[in-house]
């Protein structure tokens, strides 16, 4: 299939390009690059050997998401185009509804003119809020979000299922990721988030680059085996073959399904500490700190529906994890470079 990839040049994205033409697909990219750089796609393009045509525009500019789909015929859509950045999303909530949403319902219209009918949508596990058990189901509660990030993952949920419900034409897969870390094994793709991290692994590789003196563990007493915070971490190749599944899937079936893309596993912020001491073969100093605000104590995934659902299921431990996001960084120390 020909699959236009939404945000395509970010973490996710150019992760899920790989795999998508490892297994025959073709891509084509359209990203405005607010959160990522070009060369990502070269990245994708030095590792698959396949040149990739990548727009640089908004993916809420009307006008220029049609011409895209004049000059290309395009089978499905995976959307990862968003903002992600928690903190931000209180701080700035208008940007965050304004571009989470407006992409959404532009990439909708398009597709309905364009007679384009599959679309994968990059949900969250953050749509489960605080959830009352682990490991958790795709038919628990969902909407109670702390922030307006997770509040748009649920918004947009809500508006694809009253899509769906008005065509019936239509196949849509809700994946609620839920803590992708990692990189590709070549090393050729990092995450490489602007500014000081928010995010655990992102962190780690500062502090294990010295460029932070150390992590601060948030909290060490959750009710959680060694009081520290739970959560499901999923090598992002991983997931990005998830995606795969799903766009075979939204191919097979019509209608709009939810699935879960996690490992089943909770790891402990200090289990991943010493999983990450154990790749890169240094200690990683650390200091006790406070909660951080809207954290839950742990959240891990029932992997069940996507391996019954999507005949996927995630391979990779969390040692891989930690030893491809050290490779990845020692071979790109400052990220991407500018263009
Ligand atoms: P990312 O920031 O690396 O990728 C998102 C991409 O979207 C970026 O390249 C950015 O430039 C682009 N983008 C944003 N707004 C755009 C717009 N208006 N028009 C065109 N491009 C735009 O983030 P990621 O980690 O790859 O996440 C991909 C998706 O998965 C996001 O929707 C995110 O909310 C979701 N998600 C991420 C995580 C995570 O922990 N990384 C977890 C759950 C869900
Ligand atoms: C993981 C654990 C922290 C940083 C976030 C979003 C969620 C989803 C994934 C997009 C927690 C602890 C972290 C640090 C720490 N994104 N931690 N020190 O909060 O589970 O999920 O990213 O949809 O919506 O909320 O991920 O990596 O920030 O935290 O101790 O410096 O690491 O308290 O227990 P989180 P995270």
């Amino acid at each position: 299939m020909n699959v236009l990839l939404t945000g395509g040049a970010g973490f996710i994205g150019s992760h899920t390009a790989v795999e998508l033409i490892e297994k025959g697909h073709s891509v084509v990219i359209v990203d405005n690059l607010v959160n990522s750089k070009p060369e990502s796609v070269r990245r994708v393009e030095a590792i698959t050997g396949t040149k990739i045509k990548l727009y640089v525009d908004d993916v809420a500019d009307k006008a220029a998401l049609e011409k895209i789909f004049e000059e290309n015929k395009i089978d499905a859509v995976i959307h990862f185009a968003g903002l992600k950045a928690v903190g931000e999303s209180v701080k700035l909530p208008v940007l965050y509804y304004r571009n989470n949403l407006d992409t959404t319902l532009t990439l909708l219209e398009t597709m309905k003119k364009y007679g384009c009918t599959k679309l994968i949508f990059s949900s969250s596990a953050t749509v489960y809020g605080d959830p009352e058990k682990v490991p958790i189901t795709e038919d628990m509660h969902v909407g109670d979000c702390s922030n307006p990030y997770g509040k748009t993952k649920y918004m947009i949920e809500e508006i694809l299922k009253d899509t769906c419900h008005a065509d019936s034409e239509l196949s849509v897969v809700l994946l609620r990721y839920f803590n992708p870390i990692g990189a590709h094994k070549s090393g050729l793709l990092v995450e490489d988030p602007n500014g000081i991290p928010n995010n655990l692994m992102p962190y780690i590789l500062k502090v294990a680059m010295g460029k932070m003196p150390h992590l601060n563990v948030f909290g060490d007493d959750y009710p959680t085996p060694d009081g520290t915070g739970v959560r499901d971490y999923i090598h992002v190749s991983d997931l990005a073959k998830g995606h795969v599944a799903a766009i075979e899937y939204a191919d097979a079936n019509k209608g709009i399904e939810v699935f879960n893309l996690g490992t089943g596993n909770g790891y402990s912020v200090l289990d991943v500490v010493k999983a990450f001491e154990k790749a890169s073969g240094n200690p990683l100093p650390y200091k006790i700190a406070p909660r951080r605000e809207g954290d839950i104590a742990a959240c891990y995934a029932s992997p069940d529906k996507a391996y019954n659902g999507l005949k996927w299921k995630a391979e990779l431990t969390i040692d891989d994890m930690c030893r491809d996001a050290w490779e990845a960084v020692k071979k790109n120390p400052e990220g991407y470079p500018n263009d």
